[in-house]
This record gives structure tokens, sequence and C-alpha cells, in this order.
């Protein structure tokens, strides 16, 4: 087979992104508040893999410094890390902690002395534990205070960051915290959820606004993780399942922050059944008023979607899974074995094909694509470096497909993958990989750039590859 060369455009956007709970360690210094990884951690430990909590992170607090410097060897020329929202606020709406401005400063300063581009997500699951006590998104009192952080770090650091992202995954959040109960405070109840999500997706409107009041520099734009619902079979009752599953996981939140609007067929399938949210006169209109900038996607793997056999099964605790059943049959499709999700490339052109003809071909970027493996440390060469060709191999493939797309005129700028350093991640701590460098947990957390990081620099370098 004769080799190509993908050529990406010179100003595209190589990266990485992180979150502050997942990277900053530090859980109980500088001032930082309480948030709810701390409190669970705290509750008990062995929930989490390993036994590993939020404290035992790659320790970007302390080794800022050190890690942009790696940023800078694999090639980033931007990066997104989260401010800890509890860190900078420690009650989430009382005094500004002035230990916290100073470091995110220097963090978003260095970065920038390293030609690195700070992308800032302002929260990514770490909700302070004072506004998770008093109902966290499902509470209006708790949007507020959020837009007022959100101005807060706008205020503080709007001269050094001009990319900012309100929310990563907020779908997650939602599915977290009340309908499997992955994150704190795991409470079972779909209705608590829906009322959630609706806040968050006013949180992020409010948010949006109060950027553009404040005549701020740059785009404001939202991160989320879109997954194709494909039908496993062109049944009827399997298309309809798979257009429920992509209301629910997709559309639900796509929609409202790219066009301002839900889809009609949600809100009717959440008032059937009795489960639409607390709004108040003039929500919707905000919501329609402030949409987002730029589109952040996230993509792993798609949901491969069946319908339930006596549909609906009123019995199903949470109303989308009385539709739809949804990754019980892999056989035949690409698996990541050492993992086990599944790998599905042209899912990453499907989303970026539907953006462009269904949501106005608003910019966009990859913002997660990556690829966890469990015990790494078998892949280790006499020298101390994991040899990850399959990595290299999972990103080259999907590239193919994000140049595809941008050749057919997709407005994609980026390319940012999960993740820099090997990094902690919520309970399953340590347990996969994902890192283009990799941390020692038995040696000092000592960071050695892997395979693929050094891969990564080259195509950074180079603005694309060959293969
Ligand atoms: C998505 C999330 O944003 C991140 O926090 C998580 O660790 C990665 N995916 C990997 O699962």
């Amino acid at each position: 087979m004769t080799k190509q060369f993908y050529q990406f455009p010179k100003d595209f956007w190589w990266g990485s992104a992180s979150s502050a709970t997942q990277m900053e360690g530090g859980a109980h210094e500088g001032g930082k508040g309480e948030n709810i990884w701390d409190r669970w951690y705290q509750e008990e430990p062995n929930r989490f893999f390993n036994g590993v909590g939020p404290e035992n992170t790659s320790d970007f607090y302390h080794q800022y410094k050190e890690d942009i410097q790696l940023l800078k060897e694999t090639g980033h020329n931007s990066f997104r890390p989260s401010i800890s929202w509890s860190r900078l606020i420690p009650t989430g709406d009382g005094e500004v902690n002035q230990e916290a401005v100073t470091f995110y400063r220097d963090v978003f300063q260095t970065m920038r002395e390293n030609g690195i581009e700070p992308f800032v997500n302002l929260y990514h699951f770490d909700m302070p534990m004072a506004m998770q006590d008093k109902g966290g998104w499902t509470s209006r009192e708790v949007v507020e205070a959020y837009v007022r952080y959100a101005q807060i770090c706008f205020e503080q650091f709007g001269d050094l960051v001009t990319k900012w992202f309100t929310h990563n995954e907020p779908v997650v959040t939602i599915e977290g915290q009340y309908l499997y109960g992955f994150h704190y405070p795991g409470e079972l109840d779909f209705k608590k959820g829906v009322q959630a999500g609706f806040h968050s997706i006013l949180a992020g409107a409010k948010a949006v606004q109060a950027f553009r009041a404040g005549g701020h520099k740059g785009e404001i734009g939202v991160i989320l993780n879109l997954t194709p619902s494909y039908p496993r079979s062109q049944h009827p009752e399997d298309l309809k399942a798979a257009h429920i599953a992509d209301l629910f996981f997709n559309r639900s939140f796509l929609d409202p922050f790219v066009k301002g609007e839900f889809p009609a067929d949600f809100v009717e399938l959440l008032r059937e059944e009795g489960f639409m949210p607390e709004v108040l006169e003039g929500d919707l209109e905000l919501i329609a008023n402030n949409t987002v900038d730029l589109l952040g996607i996230n993509y792993y793997q798609p949901r491969r979607i069946k319908a339930k056999e006596n549909m609906p099964n009123l019995k199903a605790p949470f109303m989308p899974e009385r539709f739809f059943d949804y990754f019980n049959e892999m056989h035949g499709r690409k698996i990541n074995k050492y993992r086990g999700w599944e790998i599905y490339e042209k899912g990453i052109y499907d989303i970026l094909v539907n953006v462009r003809e269904n949501y106005g071909n608003i910019p966009c970027f990859i913002s997660e694509n990556g690829m966890g493996v469990e015990d790494e440390g078998r892949f280790v060469d006499e020298n101390g470096q994991i040899q990850d060709d399959y990595r290299i191999d999972f990103y080259k493939n999907h590239l193919k497909w994000v140049h595809k797309a941008l050749e057919e005129g997709t407005n994609v700028k980026g390319y940012h993958v999960w993740t820099f350093i090997d990094n902690w991640s919520w309970l399953n701590a340590y347990k996969n990989r994902y890192g283009l460098v990799s941390l020692d947990l038995e040696n000092n957390f000592k960071r050695t750039i892997k395979k693929s990081g050094e891969w990564y620099r080259s195509v950074a370098e180079q603005g694309g590859f060959e293969d």
C-alpha cells in the first residue's frame, strides 16, 4: 500500500486535556476547600481502585513548572486544565482564595511563556462540598454561585486566557450523580437528574451571557461527550430506541448549548412520563440567546442500541433504560483488548459530519480521544520507556477520519488527546493508563515520555503524519 501524508492546517491545535481533581493533588493545601471527591474518599476509601484517592493524583499543584516543560517536549501548542472551584472559592459562594489566584495565574502565564495556549474549563465533575450540601446542580442557588465563580475566573484570568469552557461532559455529571451512582452523592433519582441537567445548561448559558456582558476577549464553549447511537438492526423498534438514546445522551445537551433549544421529541417524552424539570420564566429565552462559540467533542466509543424486548418496561429504574439496551454484544467488533471498550474510529467522523450538517458547522475541535490500558507497565522496554504502539495506531486511525471531515469542510480546529500524564480517573484511580507520559507510582511519581509522546511531538512539529 502506498503511503500518504495526512497534512493538517498550520494553526491546528495539538494538545491534550486533564482536570484539576485528576492532576493537581494538594487536595488539602493552599487553602482549598473540600469538594465531593474529597468527601467521598474520606467516607469510604475502598470505593476507589486500590484505595487511592484524590490527594494522590499526579501532583501538578507542586510540579506544574516541570510538567509544562513536558507539555512542550510532547509537542503541545495547547492544553486544557480545569480550575478547581473549591480551590478558588473554598465554600463555593464566599471569599476568593488569593493563593489559588496566584497559583492559576502562574500556571497560565508559564504555559503562555512556553507557547502553550490555555484552554480553561470551569467545571469538571468537582462540586464544592458546601454547594453539594445545598443540593448541587439540583439547586437554583448553586446555579447563581457557579455564575459568580465563572465571572470571578473571567476577571482574574481573562488577560491570560482566551479559550473558556463552561463544563466538561455535563451529561456524565448527571449520570454519575443521579442515574448510576458513580459520582457523589450517588442518589438514584431520575427526576433530580433531569432538574440538575437543566440547571447545568442554564448555568452554562448564564456564564456565556456574563462572559459577553463583561466584554472579555476570546471565545467561550462547552465540552460534550458525543456518543453516536447506532441501531443494532434496521428493525423499527431498534431505530426508535437508538433515536431515544441519542436524545438522552447527546442532543439533550448538544441542542441547547449549540442551537439554544431542546429537541421537541425529547421534551415530549419527558412530559409524557412526568419528568419535566422546573423552568422559570425567562430561562428558555436566556438559553436561546446565549449559545456557545466553540464546541469541544470528547469521543471514546459509540453506543450500539437494541430495543428492550417489551418496550417500554415500566419497571426499569431509569427512563432511558426502559427503551433500550446497549453494549452487551461486542462480538465481531474491534475492541480495546487492554480495557474492553469498543474501538470504532469512524464514529469520530460521523460526529463531525453531524455537527457540520445539523449544527451550523460551528467551530469545533476534538477535546478528548484516547485509549486506556490496564497494567501498562508490561510494555516497558529496557530503557524504562513504555512502547505503546497500540496507542499510536489508535490516534492515527482516528486522526485519519478527522482529516477526512476537515477536507470535506467541517470546521474542526484541533485535536486534544486524553491525556498528557497518566492521571487519576475517579473511582478507577490509576487502573487504566491513558498518558503520553507515564507516571511511576512506586518511584516518586517519576515521569517518563512514552513512545506515543515522542510520536505526538513529531506530528505536532510536522503538522501531520505519514501512514
Ligand atoms: C472523560 C472525562 O472528561 C475524564 O475526566 C475521564 O477521566 C476520561 N474521559 C477517561 O475516561
